[in-house]
This record gives C-alpha cells, structure tokens and sequence, in this order.
C-alpha cells in the first residue's frame, strides 16, 4: 500500500502490563508466533510508514532486541507517566517531518494495515487536525468514551472510563486508540496536557479535546471490525486475540487456495506460506518460516517448524524441524526429521525412523524403526529395518557415507566414520566397521551354525531325568 501523504508511526510500548503477570514485557507475549509489537510494526508497514518509532520502557532493551530485524527508531520512556507522555518522548524525533503522525498502542495485534492507511487517507481527504478511529460497542467497559456535540454531532472529546460522569459511562461509542495526527498541530497540543486527573498521568486522548477545542476538525471513521482493536491487557485477551488471529490466517490461506479440513485444531504461523492445492488435516501445528508446495498433504497430528516442503509430498503424523522435502517425498507415521534433514525427491520415510543432519538421496527408503545421523545417502539405496547410524563416540560425532543403489540389510549398525560405496550390500544383522568398496558384500556378524538333531535330543534327555 503506497499512501499519498506520508506518515510516521508511532508504536507506544513501554508500558508494564502488570494485568499480564509475567517477566516478560506485555508486547512481547506472542500471537500466533510473533510477538505482539511486531504484528503492529507490520501493520505499519503494510500501510506504508515512512519511518517508525516504538517508544519502550518496560523492558526496553527486550524489546530492541525482538525488533532487531526491522528499520526502526526506539525513544525510551523511563518514567512511565501515560500514554500521552509516551507520545511526548517521540516528538523531537518528529519535530522536523512535515506530515502526519499515526500513534497506535503496541498491544493491538490484530490491527490490519490497511486500516492504517484508511485513517491517514481521511485525514487527508478531510484537511482535518487528526483523524481517530473510534467502534461502537454494547458493553465498553474500561475503554475511553467518544464524547460528541449533543446538537451537532460533532466529536468534542475522549473521556476514560475513570473518568466518566454517570451519564457519560452510557455511552457505547469506544476508543480503540488508533489515532493521525497533522504532526505541526500534535506537537503544538502536546505541552498542553495536564496530569491533573484520576489517574495522574498524562493522557494522549486529551490531545484530540485539546485540538477541537482550540477550533480544529477532527475527522472521525467508525469502525465496524472492533475486533481488530482487541488490546491485550491481561492473559484471556491474549488467548482471545491469539485464537481471532489463528482464523484470520486459515482463512487467508483458503483464499489462496489450501484446504484446512479442521479450523479449530489447526495452528499456521505468521510467517509460514502455502502454496495453492495443498491440504492441511486436523491437529497440525506449522510454525516457523515453512512453506508448502502445491499438492503436498500435511496431517493429521503434525508438527513442523522452519522446513521446507517441496510439491506433491506427504507428511503422516509426523514431527519435522528444519528439515527439507523435495518434491514428492513422503514421511510418517511418526517419523522425527530434525534439523539438517534433507529428502530429495521421491525418498520416503516410515514409522519410527529418526533423521538428522544427512541427505538422502532421490527415491531413498528409510521406512521403518531407523536412526540416520549426520549422514549422506546415493540415490536409490534401501536402508532396511533397525539400521543404526553409531554417529557419536561420546566425543565427537562423525559421518557416514553410502552410495547409490546400495542395500543395507535389516538391524545393521554402522559405526562412523564408516564409507560405504554404490551397489554394496550389507548383509542383515552386521556390525560395519570397515568401509566397504563399491559392488562388494559385507557381512559382520557371526556365522550361523546348525547342529542337526540337538534339540530332540536336548528335550529327550530333560524328560527322562524328570521321571
Ligand atoms: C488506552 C486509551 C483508551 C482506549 C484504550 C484502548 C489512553 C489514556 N487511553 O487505554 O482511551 O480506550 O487504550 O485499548 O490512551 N504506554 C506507554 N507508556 C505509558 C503508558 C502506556 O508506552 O506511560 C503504552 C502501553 O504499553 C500500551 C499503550 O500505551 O501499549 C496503551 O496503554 P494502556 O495502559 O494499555 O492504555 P489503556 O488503559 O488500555
Ligand atoms: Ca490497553
């Protein structure tokens, strides 16, 4: 979204969120994966945000540190005096920018940039002072109340609840705390604010009574999502929020086109993508940066963070963590992909079979009760039923190499640094500790041997010494 009239964004976070009771500082406290500032820094940018600023306090250098990734500016409150004082630490960073000024609470995780970018437009179209969003709601206890001219209809002032007359606490039209300011005209109202109310401190909302006061229009879009202003202010709001968000995002991926077979146990993180045709069953948690190819099926009851999914694969109760599937690869049931599992089409993983660090390559089997270990596997090759990779000597781990078209018979043991060519074939049951040359056989274990007739004989004898 490219707005007309630039804007700087104004993310308030220093709050405490005592509500919250947690170490953590409020706006960390993760919705779907992200924590709950980055979801409006996001929104910000979505809208199209010049520059930003996150005021921070309340572990400020946390916070810092969660946004590394993102062009940002950071002011600190150190005296946590409203949130109109916290605007008033942002304002010689905006002292120069001829513009507007969105101030948004860091606690709305669900506001949507293109929301951002409507009020900024009104503003705009308007030539207004400010701009404010304000919902109407039957029961908006706790929230400032929009108070308006009684003949006019015009907006006068935001009252907080605390601070409401009798009358006033009837009202239903609500401030969610999103708000554009003219930046010249913010910067004028804000050495105006007084603390001389019940909580104190220094309220931003008093800005926007300041402004009309002093003859200023301000432009006022009521909206009908309240939702999107959802503020988390103590543990059940972050569920609430967390669960509005979960939805959100499944139904954005069913726009592209996924099939999500059960919203209701079906967690997609913020940062995950899925490609049209993809089918995701119930219980499933896809977290992290992963992505999913087109035709691929993920589910039921799986768990997969930061991988790559190529196309047409199949992953079948299974638990996979930076891993990679090429295209039409298949896993599962419970199979553990861990970080540095890498398929190349077509290899296919059963039940009970644990990869990490290691390649296999195209149209590898691995299909039951196995553990391949920093590892590289040649095309082809059938790794048989209870093969382990002996990859660690307490020490240090080590590698296993196999070629292609190789067969590693059933409950073998290959103890690294161990390098077994193409075409070899392992006989079931060794123990390899040598390397084993290309087109050879290896058989380590002991060499059966048959006595014939000693059991009878064995079991005669028992018999007759019992009578
Ligand atoms: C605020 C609004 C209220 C509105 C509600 C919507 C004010 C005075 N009131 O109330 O009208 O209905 O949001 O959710 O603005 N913060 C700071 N520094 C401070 C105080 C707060 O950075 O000194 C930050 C907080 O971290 C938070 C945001 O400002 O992200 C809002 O503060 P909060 O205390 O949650 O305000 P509310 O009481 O919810
Ligand atoms: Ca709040």
């Amino acid at each position: 979204m490219s707005v007309t009239s630039p804007f700087i964004g104004v993310i308030l976070a220093a709050g405490q969120g005592l509500r919250m009771k947690s170490s953590l500082p409020k706006v960390l406290h993760p919705v779907c994966g992200l924590p709950m500032v980055e979801w409006v820094v996001r929104a910000m940018h979505e809208a199209g945000a010049k520059r930003i600023i996150v005021v921070v306090g309340n572990g400020a250098d946390k916070v810092r540190t969660a946004l590394a990734d993102y062009d940002l500016e950071f002011v600190e409150q150190s005296e946590r005096l409203g949130t109109g004082h916290a605007v008033m630490m942002a304002a010689p960073l905006i002292q120069d920018w001829e513009g507007q000024v969105v101030v948004s609470a860091g606690d709305t995780p669900l506001l949507e940039g293109r929301t951002i970018y409507d009020l900024v437009e009104r503003l705009t179209e308007e030539g207004s002072a400010a701009a404010l969003t304000t919902g109407i709601l039957d029961d908006p206890s706790g929230y400032g109340r929009i108070v308006r001219n009684k003949v006019t209809g015009e907006f006068e002032e935001i009252v907080e609840h605390k601070n409401c007359t009798p009358e006033q606490l009837l009202i239903k039209e609500w401030n969610p705390a999103l708000y554009s300011f003219n930046s010249k005209l913010l910067l004028e109202a804000l050495p105006q604010l007084s603390r001389d109310n019940k909580q104190g401190e220094y309220l931003l909302t008093d800005v926007l009574g300041i402004l009309r006061k002093s003859g200023y229009w301000i432009a006022v879009e009521t909206t009908r999502n309240n939702d999107q202003f959802l503020g988390v202010n103590d543990r059940w709001q972050l569920a609430e929020a967390s669960s509005l968000k979960r939805i959100q995002i499944l139904r954005d991926w069913c726009e592209i086109g996924a099939t999500i077979l059960d919203p209701g146990t079906t967690f997609i993180g913020a940062d995950v993508t899925l490609e049209p045709d993809c089918v995701i069953l119930p219980n499933t948690v896809i977290d992290g940066k992963t992505s999913i190819g087109t035709g691929s099926a993920i589910g039921p009851n799986s768990w997969i963070k930061d991988s790559v999914i190529g196309q047409n694969c199949r992953i079948f109760m299974s638990h996979l963590d930076q891993a990679v599937m090429e295209d039409d690869c298949r896993c599962g049931p419970f199979s553990n992909l861990r970080p540095g599992a890498h398929l190349l089409p077509e290899a296919k993983i059963g039940n009970f079979v644990e990869i990490k660090n290691s390649t296999l390559g195209s149209e590898v089997s691995v299909s039951h009760l196995t553990y391949i270990g920093d590892s590289q596997v040649g095309a082809r090759t059938n790794i048989g039923a209870g093969t382990i990779t002996c990859n660690y000597d307490g020490f240090s781990k080590h590698r296993t190499l196999i070629g292609a078209d190789s067969f590693i018979g059933s409950n073998s043991t290959l103890v690294a640094p161990l390098k077994i060519g193409d075409e070899v074939m392992i006989a079931a049951g060794s123990v390899v500790t040598k390397d084993v040359e290309s087109g050879d056989l290896a058989v380590g274990r002991g060499r059966q041997e048959n006595k014939p007739e000693w059991y009878r004989r064995w079991k005669n004898q028992k018999v007759t010494a019992d009578r």
